[in-house]
């Protein structure tokens, strides 16, 4: 069984780490590998045109994250510091709630077919739905395997654009339950298909034949509990922390500057697990900021409140089109380890880890924010990476750290004095 709670793995030198890392996850000795060497030259001269080079980037291990009952282990690509610590600090105060409990919609994408120079956009919209189902069977007809894995097509649904630069127009919409995969080769490959049925049926033109990366279908969901008193830390007490979180997300649910921000801090956890799996993170990010303005004002993709214990409670749903078959999670080697670590054996159970990380990171930019900054939190975590570079180790790593962190604020402190002085 893997565990993901590893005390002290900061602590230890990047030898120590793998082999921690070796030692409490599932993964081979040779599963491990692709995380060391990366992608090699030879299979990304196959992934783009004009390749030159490789560009790196770290890969973190978020720790402590329980999903469903589960520990999981969670492979995290990302430049930017705090984000892993974040993370996992959080899924480990989340832990003491019970963890991050998900759940899925079915894994359905959706595929838009424009139909332009229709005589009467009203008749042929009844027409497409009449023979809805003759669709349905031609598009499934031709992908069987998909079919046999359960998925293939759905629904058809029919929308009429009344009035736009170019008159009105039909956008017919196929409805793709695309099982373990992203969905985005599957479902244009199908509106191509579907395209001249859809010109005979309406006496139209299709135009455009491809899918839509709001997948308002292919949602997930993760919720997680924190014991009030899991929040206290320093002089903070657990329900300023708490109540403080809360008053940070009215701020995101209300205003759109502030809620773009709120989500970016999302989206560095999301990101990054969407990335390390070798998943498409634009996708992603298109999803998740119109899934944000679907009510026509863009607001926070999470919500936070208290529970009738006084307990924190928060909630996060946003689209999540991630495969763990084909595209680059296929052919990149390191993509395949990061899968297999976190031990997913579908799509929609990698897009509730996503989803949890997500949340996980949202609470840590909330709790920083509304208590001592978040500049402080970057401080600490660089005045530890140092306090271990010049040899501390244990309980001393925390102590030189915080002393750092101290003297560094009497500085900036100073230096704010310094300079209110010379501006007069
Ligand atoms: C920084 O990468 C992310 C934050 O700005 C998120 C937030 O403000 O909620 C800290």
């Amino acid at each position: 069984m893997t565990t993901s709670r590893i005390s002290g793995f900061y602590n230890l030198t990047l030898d120590q780490r793998r082999l921690k890392l070796a030692e409490v996850s599932h993964l081979t000795p040779v599963e491990l590998i692709p995380f060391t060497e990366g992608l090699q030259a030879e299979t990304a001269m196959h992934m783009v045109e004009n390749m030159v080079g490789i560009y790196s980037l770290p890969l973190g291990i978020g720790l402590n994250f329980m999903v469903n009952g589960r520990d999981v282990l969670v492979p995290m690509v990302i430049e930017e510091p705090s984000v892993v610590a974040g993370a996992s600090f959080m899924a480990k105060l989340a832990r003491a709630g019970g963890g991050f409990i998900t759940s899925s919609t079915q894994p359905e994408m959706i595929g838009q077919l424009q139909v332009l120079d229709i005589k009467n956009v009203q008749e042929a919209a009844k027409k497409v739905l009449e023979r809805k189902s003759e669709l349905i069977d031609y598009v499934n007809s031709a992908d069987s395997s998909l079919v046999k894995r359960g998925g293939g097509a759905r629904d058809i649904e029919v929308r009429v654009i009344e009035s736009s630069i170019i008159g009105s127009f039909l956008v017919v919409h196929l409805i793709y339950d695309v099982r373990d995969a992203m969905g985005a080769n599957a479902v244009n490959t199908a509106c191509e298909r579907l395209a001249p049925k859809i010109e005979a049926m309406t006496g139209g033109r299709v135009h455009l034949r491809i899918l839509s990366n709001l997948t308002d279908r292919r949602l997930s969901l993760s919720r997680c509990v924190i014991p009030v008193n899991e929040l206290a830390f320093d002089h903070f007490s657990g329900e300023k922390v708490r109540d403080g979180i809360i008053e940070a997300y009215a701020f995101a649910e209300s205003d759109s500057y502030r809620a773009a921000t709120h989500n970016k801090g999302i989206m560095n956890g999301v990101d990054s697990v969407v990335i390390a799996t070798g998943n498409d993170w634009r996708a992603i990010e298109a999803g998740a900021h119109a899934y944000a303005a679907r009510s026509g004002r863009y607001t926070s993709l999470s919500t936070w409140e208290k529970d009738g214990d006084g307990n924190l409670v928060g909630t996060l749903e946003m689209p999540m089109a991630v495969g763990i078959v084909g595209g680059a999670t296929k052919v990149h080697p390191g993509a395949q380890s990061a899968v297999k670590l976190m031990n997913v054996s579908t799509a929609s159970e990698l897009a509730e880890v996503i989803v949890s990380v997500g949340l996980a990171q949202n609470m840590a930019a909330l709790r920083a924010l509304a208590t001592e900054g978040i500049q402080r939190g970057h401080m600490s975590l660089h005045a530890r990476q140092v306090a271990i570079a010049v040899g501390a180790s244990g309980e001393l790593i925390e102590q030189v750290a915080s002393q750092m962190v101290m003297e560094q604020v009497v500085r900036i402190e100073r230096a704010q004095e310094i300079l209110r002085n010379l501006e007069g």
